[in-house]
């Protein structure tokens, strides 16, 4: 057959917000983890899509390994980035980290798609994926194709529209 594309993905944001639960959904179901744990570092994971093959960097949110991330900004070809949208109090610091992430050098001048996704959409003090976009002021992001979808990551509702805009973005 034909073989996929192949895709290097950075899957960002704080700790707890969700990255690996996405991405242990969108694997087949054969290799799914049953329990999902910390990211200490980060995980190397594959998943494909109908007509691309994704390699994707799960980042560990914690403080303390943040600064990981950069390492690998130059090998991405898209960002994933998760959010925790019942998490009011930590919004300042996932838009920090976001916007440290918009000023790399390696990342800045790269017309590199973004997926957010605002995750967590089932919990009661949810905020809507409208209003995680205006706290995180993404209309500012103009050289980059981005979007954004609600997610439930458990129960694996919103993922497959955030991943077909990826796949529309990059194919
Ligand atoms: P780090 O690896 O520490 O950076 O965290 P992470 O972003 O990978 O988060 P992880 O996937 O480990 O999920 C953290 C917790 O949130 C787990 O208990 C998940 O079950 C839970 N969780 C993830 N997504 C959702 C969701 O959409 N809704 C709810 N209610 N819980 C979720
Ligand atoms: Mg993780």
């Amino acid at each position: 057959g034909l073989k996929k594309k192949e895709v290097n993905v950075l899957c960002l944001g704080l700790d707890n917000s969700g990255k690996t639960t996405i991405i242990n959904q969108l694997k087949p179901t054969n290799a799914q983890a049953q329990d999902i744990v910390p990211t200490i570092g980060f995980s190397i994971e594959k998943f494909k899509t109908s007509s691309l093959s994704f390699t994707v960097f799960d980042m560990s949110g914690q403080g303390r390994y943040r600064n990981l991330w950069e390492h690998y900004y130059k090998e991405g070809q898209a960002i994933i980035f998760v959010i925790d949208s019942s998490d009011k109090l930590r919004m300042v610091v996932a838009k920090e980290e976001l916007d440290t992430l918009l000023n790399h050098p390696d990342i800045k001048h790269r017309r590199i798609p973004i997926l957010f996704f605002a995750n967590k959409m089932d919990l009661r003090d949810a905020l809507s994926s409208v209003k995680v976009s205006q706290l995180l002021c993404l209309e500012n992001i103009k050289d980059k194709p981005w979007h954004i979808c609600a997610s439930n990551a458990v129960q694996g509702e919103g993922l497959q529209e955030g991943v077909d805009w990826l796949q529309e973005q990059i194919a």
